[in-house]
C-alpha cells in the first residue's frame, strides 16, 4: 500500500443527553418521526483510538467492563470505519481500534452512537479522508438515527428520524446530575410499547430551570410512560431519585438514565456522591459541553 501512514488519533466521545421528546407518529419505514431538544454532556464519555495498520480492514478492543458492548461488526465504530474506508475508496486499509467504554450501554445516553461519531472523525483525521460533511452526515444517518447529532454534537433540535438538525441556543456548562440506575432498557422495545400503548404522550411535565427555559418551558419525554411499560423498576426508582433531590428528574432518552438539573456547578461533585450513596446507583456530575467529539492527534 504505497500511501500507507503510521498514525494515532485519539477521539473522546460525548454522552448525549435529551431534555425533551416529543413523539410525533410511527413512520411507514417502522422508524418514529420526532422532536428532541438534545445536548451533548461531558461526563461520561468514551475514549476511542485508531491507529493505522497494514492488514486491511477495521478490527476493535473494548477495554471497560460492560458486557453488552460487541467487539466485532455489531458495534457502530467498526461499521462506521468500515462504511467511511468503503464510501471513499480506502477498502485496502486497515485501522485498528481501542474504544474505552464510559457511557453504559442501554441507558438512553446514545453511547454507541457518540462512538460510531468518533470513529468516523478520528479515521477521517488518520487517514486524511477527503469527504465532505454533507456526506458524512449522510454516512452517519445511515449507521443510525442519532449518529448525525452525535458527529456535530452542542445543542439541537432532532427532527425526522434524528437527522434533521437545527442548532439550539443553549449557553455550555448548564450543571446536571446524570444518574444510571443498574438496570439497561432496549431502545427497540420501548418504541415497540409505545406504538402497543396507541402512541401515548407523557402526562408528565417538567417546567425548566433557566437557561433551558429560554429555549423550551417545558420539557416531557413521550417514551416515558412506554419505557416504564417495558421495565417496571423504572417508575419507583425515579420516585427514590425525586425524593432524595427534592427535584423533578427526567428520563434520557427511552432510558433508564435519568438527568436532574442543578442550580449550578457548585458542590456538584459531592451532590453526586450523596446521591450515588442514597440511592444505590452511579451518578456523574455533569454539564452540557459544545460539540459530541473532540478529536486530538
Ligand atoms: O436508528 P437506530 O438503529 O439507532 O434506532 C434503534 C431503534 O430505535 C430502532 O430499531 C427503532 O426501533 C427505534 N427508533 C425509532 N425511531 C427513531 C429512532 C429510533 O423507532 N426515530
Amino acid at each position: 500500500m504505497s500511501d500507507f501512514r503510521v498514525g494515532r488519533v485519539r477521539a473522546t466521545a460525548f454522552a448525549k443527553v435529551t431534555l425533551s421528546l416529543r413523539v410525533l407518529g410511527r413512520r411507514p419505514d417502522g422508524y418514529h418521526e420526532l422532536e428532541a431538544l438534545t445536548v451533548s454532556v461531558g461526563q461520561p464519555h468514551d475514549t476511542l483510538e485508531a491507529v493505522a495498520v497494514p492488514h486491511a480492514g477495521a478490527s476493535l478492543e473494548v477495554v471497560g467492563d460492560d458486557a453488552m458492548v460487541p467487539q466485532d461488526e455489531q458495534n457502530l465504530a467498526v461499521r462506521a470505519t468500515q462504511q467511511l474506508l468503503l464510501s471513499v475508496g480506502r477498502a485496502g486499509h486497515g485501522v485498528q481500534l481501542t474504544l474505552r467504554k464510559r457511557i453504559p450501554s442501554a441507558r438512553g445516553l446514545g453511547g454507541g452512537s457518540a462512538d460510531a461519531a468518533a470513529a468516523l472523525l478520528a479515521v477521517r483525521r488518520l487517514l486524511e479522508v477527503d469527504i465532505d460533511e454533507r456526506r458524512l452526515h449522510d454516512l452517519a444517518a445511515e449507521l443510525g438515527s442519532d449518529v448525525p447529532f452525535c458527529l456535530g454534537g452542542g445543542a439541537a433540535w432532532m427532527r425526522g428520524r434524528g437527522e434533521l438538525l437545527e442548532p439550539a441556543p443553549l449557553p455550555v456548562g448548564i450543571p446536571m446530575l446524570l444518574v444510571l440506575p443498574p438496570f439497561p432498557i432496549p431502545t427497540p422495545s420501548v418504541y415497540a410499547a409505545w406504538d402497543e400503548m396507541g402512541g401515548v404522550r407523557s402526562r408528565r411535565v417538567v417546567q425548566a430551570p433557566r437557561p433551558v427555559a429560554d429555549v423550551l418551558r417545558e420539557l416531557a419525554n413521550d417514551l416515558e410512560p412506554a419505557a416504564e411499560a417495558v421495565e417496571p423498576k423504572l417508575r419507583p426508582f425515579r420516585e427514590r431519585l425525586e425524593e432524595a433531590t427534592g427535584r423533578p428528574a427526567l428520563l434520557a432518552g427511552s432510558g433508564s438514565a435519568y438527568v436532574v438539573l442543578a442550580d449550578g456547578p457548585r458542590g456538584l461533585p459531592d451532590l453526586a456522591q450523596n446521591l450515588s450513596l442514597k440511592i444505590g446507583a452511579p451518578v456523574a456530575a455533569s454539564a452540557t459541553v459544545s460539540r459530541g467529539v473532540r478529536v486530538e492527534s
